[in-house]
């Protein structure tokens, strides 16, 4: 079983965790929250958040999944055998492989709908984008969460192609649909930050992405959660990747190269979303971006098609989105496939579709809940500020599963694991002196005490979505 464990080229690694990392929640909320921050001083929290909190805990993960070569649940159960607490650490296995099952189910929803748009932006790149059109965008959408057989068809289609790539195994579909993918994103991502530049908006833009001012308590709190979500850390998902590699990779510096290309597309996004709010006057501006989520889908259509060769970038906008969150879809489903093989030994094809089937089906009632079925839209059993199935399982996971998956990744590495286990780990094809105790310090100290702050938080009633 062993020998028909995949393997990442170098270069396929890399592009394969950024993938992962680069998703919805760059595009989508990355550009939002720094909005609702007030710009440069959230930006500058969050590159602190990323360097001190994300890269130590990637770098965590990508050690626990090759020194084991097996996803999180195996990988703990392995490690934990050496150390004090054993087969118990294997529970933060099994939270990883729960967190990518609930995530997927409702991530696959949201990347449906920008599948939908970029068919709904052909047709009016195609036929004529109307002042009517642009007037009705807000109800438009509202009947389209409305619709559920719509619903339901995208995030299947979505989950579809996933488990298509997914059962293709780690080189053949994995890296290479990465491989294929990850350029053409950034491509469209440079082209659109190009083009803004000679938006109306574009100096306003980066004055606000720019400008240091006073930050509350919440923005750096936001900041850290959003750092998590965004890295794909806290589930194992870079813990089975991690798996995928060969001794010869150095992991400080590939953490590094992902954190970097994370955060690079998420600065770029905004840059285009930023150049685009700051195109409309400012009274439209202040009515309009309160609310975060559905920016993407009712105001910037219009804006793109305000801008000159908006016919062009609007669609290939959501094509370039609907592809970063193809490749965070495949890394959520291959935690748990990955879990069926390695430690229930079935084969590939069977795990990825009787895995993605059930993923689909937990779905439906996540797409059901923006309106197509009242019971499940109304579902508020933690109150009502995240109410519907999609409300509910969204906070679930990003406010106490990921940083709970994450605090004992960083426990697990800081206190348990041997100095001399990681320090092998870590200065293998050319370690730098120094790095081993100030990430050993960062994972002892400083990761857990500022995840138990923002578990104490959530605790206390806050929520980041
Ligand atoms: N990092 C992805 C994003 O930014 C989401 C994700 C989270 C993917 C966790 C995998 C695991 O959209």
């Amino acid at each position: 079983m062993l020998g028909e464990r995949g393997t990442f080229s170098r270069i396929g690694f890399i592009v394969a965790a950024a993938g992962s990392a680069i998703g919805l929640g760059n595009i989508w909320k990355f550009p939002y929250i720094t909005y609702a921050n007030q710009g440069g001083s959230f930006v500058l929290i969050y590159l602190a958040a990323v360097v001190l909190i994300g890269a130590p805990i990637m770098i965590a993960e990508i050690l626990i999944g090759r020194r084991t070569k097996k996803s999180p649940v195996g990988a703990f159960l392995e490690l934990g055998k050496e150390v004090v607490g054993g087969r118990l650490w294997s529970a933060v296995g099994v939270l990883g492989v729960a967190a990518g099952f609930i995530i997927l189910s409702y991530y696959s929803v949201v990347a449906g709908w920008t599948v939908y748009y970029f068919g709904r932006c052909l047709y009016w790149s195609a036929t004529g984008f109307t002042a009517e059109i642009a007037s009705g965008l807000g109800d438009a959408f509202g009947t389209f969460l409305a619709n559920g057989a719509l619903q339901v068809a995208f995030h299947a289609f979505f989950m579809l192609t996933t488990m298509v790539v997914i059962s293709l195994g780690v080189q053949k579909g994995i890296e290479r649909v990465t491989k294929t993918l990850m350029p053409v994103l950034f491509s469209l991502l440079a082209l659109l930050c190009v083009v803004s530049v000679w938006s109306p908006g574009f100096q306003q833009a980066i004055g606000y992405l720019f400008h240091v001012g006073p930050i509350g308590r919440d923005g750096v709190l936001e900041a850290v959660g959003q750092a998590f979500f965004s890295l794909s850390l806290g589930m194992g998902a870079i813990i089975t990747y991690g798996s995928y590699i060969s001794r010869r990779v150095s992991i400080p510096r590939d953490a590094a190269f992902i954190c970097a290309l994370d955060t690079l597309i998420a600065m770029m996004a905004s840059v285009v979303m930023f150049s685009i709010i700051f195109s409309v006057p400012e009274a439209e501006r202040a009515s309009q971006f309160t609310k975060s989520a559905v920016i993407l889908f009712t105001t910037l259509p219009r804006m793109f098609y305000e801008l000159p060769g908006g016919v062009l970038f609007a669609p290939l906008f959501y094509l370039l989105v609907a592809f970063a969150a193809l490749t965070s879809t495949i890394s959520l489903l291959e935690v748990v496939v990955s879990y069926f093989i390695d430690q229930r030994g079935w084969n590939r094809v069977r795990a990825t579709f009787g895995v993605g089937s059930l993923v689909f089906l937990a779905g439906v009632g996540s797409a059901l809940s923006f309106g197509a079925s009242a019971g499940l839209s109304g579902w508020a059993p933690l109150g009502e500020r995240n109410a519907g199935v999609f409300g509910v399982l969204d906070y679930l996971a990003a406010n106490w599963l990921l940083p709970m998956g994450g605090l004992f990744i960083a426990l697990f590495c800081g206190w348990f694991l041997s100095n001399r286990l990681t320090r092998e780990e870590l200065s293998q094809s050319g370690g730098y002196a120094g790095l081993h105790a100030a990430w050993k310090f960062l994972v002892r100290v400083v990761c857990p005490l500022a995840i138990a702050w923002i578990i104490a938080a959530v605790a206390g009633g806050k929520a980041f979505n």
